[in-house]
């Protein structure tokens, strides 16, 4: 693994760090079985199960794109957190499926929630983006830069799913989380961020077509290039590798022990990738969050889903320690320690 870069360390007594103040989601209601599945490709509800753990996804109504799944989080998360959306400072989107090329997702979402004062960009780092966009706003906020952020991870990964591939379709899902963050000196908050890419493996995951090497014509279409190719088993172990490495590089970062870590978040890929590095870190069950039973692979939406999801059934209390790990597209990887 490489070095990568620690952007937040811990053990600065008084430091300001960004904490999460309130969390939202939002998931299209229309839900995708893996019979349905069974019926598009040559697949079965119990290959499905077994090999990835998921039982059903959501998918979009036609016409709904990226930028709405996430205005509806955001929404979510600003009612809970009673801020009015022209506090804001900065909004950060994490999306591999923004609604169009230019302008960007954030800019849209910004639109929407007429969110008049923020600043607002997109950051491609693909199932990683939650966590690369929470070192971002985390370092905004200890800066003193910005005050007030929303981070969106957000997807409509059927909009670059090739329907007739059966080693992909099968695995993701739609959906949007969303976090607001502001400073605190208390102690509590983003403990550490580590992030990591190796751009050699860029074609473990990839949409080839669509962009400037592979413009959009006729024969990209043809060649179903505008969706997205994975070498899924090389995917696997490369993941379960690069997961467990970042996890233990947050817990040594901050001195900390696995007992000492109440959640584990990890990105929502397979079930028996999370079971493996779950068994190689020592972390029984009932401390992983999983809920891709439900959703699938949502890719950036995928952690902030989980997180929303575990707040909301009381997973989560004042000072509980979530660790949160992440790997996709890129290569990226990377994680989080956060302090509630
Ligand atoms: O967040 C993005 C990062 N991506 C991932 O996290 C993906 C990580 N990889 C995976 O989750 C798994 O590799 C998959 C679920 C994609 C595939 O599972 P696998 O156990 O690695 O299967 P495999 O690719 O080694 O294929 C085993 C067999 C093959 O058949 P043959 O060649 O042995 O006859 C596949 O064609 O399973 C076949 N297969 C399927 N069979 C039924 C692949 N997909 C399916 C399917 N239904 N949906």
């Amino acid at each position: 693994m490489g070095e990568g870069s620690v952007l937040a360390e811990p053990g600065w007594a008084g430091a300001m760090r960004a904490r999460i103040v309130a969390t939202g989601s939002a998931l299209p209601p229309k839900v995708l079985r893996n019979a349905d599945l069974a019926r598009m490709v040559s697949t079965s509800d119990e290959w499905i199960r077994e090999r990835t753990g998921i039982q059903e996804r959501r998918i979009v109504a036609d016409g709904i794109a990226s930028s709405d799944l996430g205005t509806e989080a955001a929404q979510a998360a600003l009612a809970r957190a009673g801020w009015d959306p022209t506090s804001l400072d900065m909004i950060v989107v994490a999306t591999c499926t923004p609604d169009m090329p230019l302008p960007s997702t954030a800019c849209l979402i910004q639109r929407n929630l007429k969110a008049t004062r923020a600043f607002a960009f997109d950051l491609a780092a693909a199932c990683s983006g939650f966590l690369y966009g929470l070192a971002v706003a985390d370092l905004y906020v200890r800066s003193g830069s910005c005050r007030r952020v929303l981070l969106v991870g957000t997807e409509v990964m059927s909009a670059i799913m090739d329907w007739t591939d059966r080693s992909t379709c099968i695995l993701f899902g739609d959906g949007a989380g969303a976090v607001l963050l502001e400073p605190s000196t208390d102690g509590n908050g983003i403990l550490s961020t580590h992030l990591h890419s190796d751009g050699n493996l860029w074609d473990l995951v990839c949409v080839e077509g669509g962009g400037s090497r592979m413009p959009a014509s006729a024969k990209m279409l043809e060649g179903r290039q505008h969706l997205m190719k994975m070498k899924g088993n090389e995917t696997f172990k490369v993941a379960v590798k690069m997961l467990e490495a970042t996890a233990r590089e947050a817990l040594a970062a901050n001195h900390l022990d696995v007992k000492d870590v109440d959640l584990f978040i990890p990105h929502q890929a397979n079930v028996r990738i999370l079971n493996a590095v779950a068994e190689r870190l020592g972390l029984e069950p009932d401390r992983l969050v999983v809920n891709m039973d439900r959703y699938g692979n949502t890719s950036a939406a995928s952690i902030p889903l989980a997180l929303d999801e575990a707040v909301q059934a009381g997973r989560v209390k004042p000072g509980s320690r979530i660790l949160m790990a992440a790997f996709g597209s890129g290569l990226t990887w990377a994680s989080a320690l956060v302090k509630w």
